[in-house]
């Protein structure tokens, strides 16, 4: 049986689908002082919890779905389509958490095994305690582009390049270039420009997230007289005002997918992730 967090209904119910399992219709319960409290109908032997952490409520949210969930299910995996807290996967200064690990170790609790999409970092999947695979479902993002011209995918930093030549060789075609970034604070990104030629072609940029669009819209500066700017990504978080400042540094559309529910995730990585579930021992 599926069990769908509130934020990854559309998700959930493409699994659903993909794996010929019934969907369960989770209850929900708020109480004066703030907290809530879920019910989880009878599920069959193992229960699959597809939960984007999304915010903190949603991480709470998580924690509860599964141990009720563990209560009637011999078996309860764990589906992350987005790892919330997973790009603080280090102690970047003195202080500070590493929160990925934090948040692992608390979700490792409650289930036995976790799959997760696209991480920030591979290496996050070793912050679990129970076995944690990751889905690659960044070749999916090549499907809603129109006919490009002359493209060029580019990704804002090295680190997304490997996404940017995914998403290249699922189109079929185009040059893969990436700029280095340099991030000053959470807002202040300092992008140098790429090598690559942008003038008259149609460039693709490609990140595995687009949280406050600030990374994206100052890569954008960096073009020279383009003709289109697409952006992917896989997690599109879209925080505040991310989508208008898009918009309004040219961008002709944003394409995303479904681990976070947004008007832009025109791709379902619900495929991807019933093809590793149906791998799993
Ligand atoms: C960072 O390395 C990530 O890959 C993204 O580039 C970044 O998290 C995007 O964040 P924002 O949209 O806030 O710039």
């Amino acid at each position: 049986m599926i069990v769908p967090g509130s934020a990854s209904q559309e998700v959930a119910a493409a699994l659903a689908r993909e794996l010929d399992e019934p969907l369960a219709a989770v209850e929900y319960d708020w109480f004066a002082d703030g907290e809530t409290l879920v019910r989880v109908p009878d599920t069959d032997d193992r229960a699959v919890v597809v939960a984007s952490t999304v915010s903190d409520a949603a991480h709470v949210e998580l924690l509860q779905l599964q141990d009720a969930a563990r209560q009637r299910a011999e078996e309860v995996l764990t589906v992350l389509p987005y790892m919330g807290y997973g790009r603080q996967d280090d102690a970047f200064e003195p202080g500070q958490p590493v929160s990925a690990r934090a948040m692992a170790r608390a979700i490792s609790t409650g289930t036995d095994r976790v799959l997760t999409v696209n991480p920030h970092e591979e290496a996050v999947t070793d912050f679990f305690d129970v076995p944690c695979s990751s889905v690659d479902a960044a070749g999916r993002l090549a499907e809603p582009l129109p006919e490009l011209s002359d493209p060029l995918f580019l990704s804002p930093d090295a680190g997304a390049v490997d996404l940017a030549e995914t998403v290249r060789d699922a189109y079929g075609g185009g040059e893969v270039d990436y700029f280095e970034k340099i991030r000053h604070s959470d807002t202040d990104v300092e992008i140098q420009p790429s090598d690559a030629e942008t003038a008259g072609r149609d460039i693709v940029l490609v990140d595995d997230i687009v949280a406050t669009g600030s990374t994206m819209s100052t890569a954008i500066e960096q073009l020279s007289d383009p003709a289109r700017v697409f952006v992917t990504c896989v997690h599109p978080m879209l925080a505040a005002n991310a989508r208008t400042k898009l918009g309004t540094a040219g961008v002709e559309r944003v394409y995303g997918t479904d681990t976070i529910e947004r008007a832009v995730s025109a791709v379902s990585v619900a495929p991807a992730i019933a093809s590793a579930v149906g791998e799993l021992p």
